[in-house]
């Protein structure tokens, strides 16, 4: 049943909206390869915390609502990343409840997105 689906959109700096949904125990990450979320560059690193290319920018109540705070990696991480905000997270780090179903996202593609990109094609 579609219980078990959380709702998520992403949400691109020229203002694209990609709504899709994932499950309990996704990370954002997660949902973007699952469900071929077109946004170039993201998750360079699968998730193993050596990037900030799943850099992104919640609103402040969801923010405040994330069960897992950030680990000193990820933060090591985010200041790396352009356009840090207050409410800035990775999204291989932000893993889904049902409490967050609806969360509303916003992935700024910057230049450190197209030089990660640049490196991962380069290491292939
Ligand atoms: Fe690289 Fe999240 S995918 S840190």
């Amino acid at each position: 049943n579609g219980s078990s689906s959380i709702r998520v959109t992403f949400v691109t700096s020229d203002g694209e909206r990609h709504e899709t949904s994932g499950k309990e125990g996704d990370t954002l990450l997660d949902v973007v390869v699952d469900k071929n979320i077109p946004l170039d560059g993201y998750g360079a690193c699968e998730g193993t915390l050596a990037c900030s290319t799943c850099h992104v920018i919640l609103k402040q109540e969801d923010f405040d609502r994330l069960p897992n705070k950030p680990v000193d990696e990820e933060l090591d991480m985010l200041d790396l990343a352009v356009d840090l905000s207050d409410t800035s997270r990775l999204g291989c780090q932000i893993t889904l409840t049902k409490d967050l179903d609806g969360l509303e996202v916003t992935v700024p593609m910057d230049l450190m997105t197209c030089v990660w990109l640049l490196l991962a094609v380069a290491v292939i």
